[in-house]
């Protein structure tokens, strides 16, 4: 059985990557390719209990930068397990929304624990496993955050879901995690391709769709 490939998605909080990758799995399907869709956190029973650690915003229990990189790579551990491994083995096509990247720009740059520390939990725990493509969209800095701080909001007052934690953080965080992804980007210009500026869903999916045609 041959391999099956590993797409991830990343940006920052509303830059439209969720829609991008539903799009893009919904066409694959009907290209008759078998697809399995995921995201970090998340995407296993554990996973989705770390998630609500992770997300939810707590005053009472605040979780130390340290902490969270180690809960998220226990959750990325957990999904490499259960998920993205027999997935991969099985031939499928794995579309995950967000990976590795979004630790090293999130608590890496965002948190400011450094690339280095994240690139050596990443040997541990992942091994050699690497996307072998990553969609970076990076819509300007401001647009994507009040996208994100809306739908919150909205979230929030139909669901009660409060997934706001990152979304609190400042500016000058944001655009840490912003810088972070600009150099990943250009340290691995060939598994990471930049979908920059604003433009509409349907011109952004028709260019993922040409870049993932062309690699797949
Ligand atoms: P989402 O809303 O795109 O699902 O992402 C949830 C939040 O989790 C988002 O604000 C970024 C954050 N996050 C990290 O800080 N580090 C990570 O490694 C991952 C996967 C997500």
């Amino acid at each position: 059985m041959e391999r099956g490939s590993f797409l991830t998605f990343e940006g920052l909080d509303g830059s439209g990557k969720t829609t991008q990758l539903r799009l893009l799995a919904s066409l694959l399907r009907k290209a008759g390719r078998r697809v399995r869709e995921m995201r970090q956190p998340g995407g296993t029973a554990l996973g989705d209990q770390l998630r609500s650690l992770l997300l939810a915003e707590s005053s009472q229990a605040p979780v130390t930068p340290r902490a969270e990189l180690a809960l998220l790579f226990a959750d990325r551990a957990q999904a490499i397990a259960e998920v993205v491994d027999p997935a991969l083995r099985a031939g499928e096509t794995v579309l995950c929304d967000r990976w590795t990247d979004s630790t090293e720009a999130y608590q890496g740059g965002g948190r400011e624990l450094g690339a280095s520390m994240v690139h050596s939990l990443e040997g541990l725990i992942c091994g050699g496993l690497r996307p072998d493509l990553t969609l970076l969209l990076l819509p300007p800095l401001q647009a994507s955050l009040a996208r994100a701080r809306h739908r919150n909001a909205r979230t929030l007052s139909q669901t009660g879901e409060e997934e706001s934690r990152f979304e609190a953080q400042n500016d000058a965080f944001f655009e840490r995690v912003y810088a972070a992804y600009q150099a990943i980007a250009a340290r691995e210009p060939v598994r990471v391709v930049v979908i920059d500026g604003e433009a509409s869903i349907e011109a952004i999916h028709r260019r993922i769709v040409e870049v993932v045609l062309h690699r797949l």
